[in-house]
């Protein structure tokens, strides 16, 4: 299993706000290098079978309808010890929480809508990189 990989969306919040830009730019400048980048949506299905560890919770319906309103930019990144560094970079799940000049300290409203999504293992990172991305996406 590969250690330098993680997956990241930029949620729709960061899309419709012209956050893209400036989150990305955070990104590279921590060093991650871009694997793999487009702009996309998700559908119901895809919103339900990618969060589908959340789906007996009271957010869940919240979180589908938030994560298919408009597109997302999905992305995979590279870097030694990529899904710990990166879930740094991006800080807590509630904004209110977040360290200092994290992501969704900077760019995220509320725990709702908490503008960027990180991978939690280098499991995941594989499993939501191969959920987003054909692998001559990734370069
Ligand atoms: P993510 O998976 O998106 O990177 O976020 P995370 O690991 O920091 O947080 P997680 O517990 O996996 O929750 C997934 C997403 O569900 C939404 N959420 N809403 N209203 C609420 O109480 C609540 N709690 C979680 C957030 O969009 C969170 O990122
Ligand atoms: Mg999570």
């Amino acid at each position: 299993m590969r250690t330098d990989r993680t997956f990241t969306m930029l949620k729709p919040d960061s899309v419709e706000k012209g956050n893209v830009g400036p989150i990305l730019e955070k990104i590279t400048s921590a060093g991650f290098r871009i694997a793999g980048l487009k702009l996309t949506q998700m559908t119901k299905a895809d919103a339900e079978a990618f969060y589908a560890v959340h789906n007996e919770r009271p957010f869940f319906g919240e979180l589908v309808e938030y994560m298919t309103r408009g597109p997302i930019v999905a992305a995979v990144l590279e870097k030694d010890n990529a899904v710990e560094d990166f879930r740094t970079l991006i800080g807590a799940t509630n904004p209110a929480d977040a360290a200092e000049g994290t992501i969704r300290k900077m760019y995220a409203a509320s725990i709702g809508e908490n503008a960027v999504h990180g991978s939690d293992s280098d499991e995941n990172a594989e499993i939501e990189s191969q959920f987003h991305f054909a692998g001559r996406e990734l370069f």
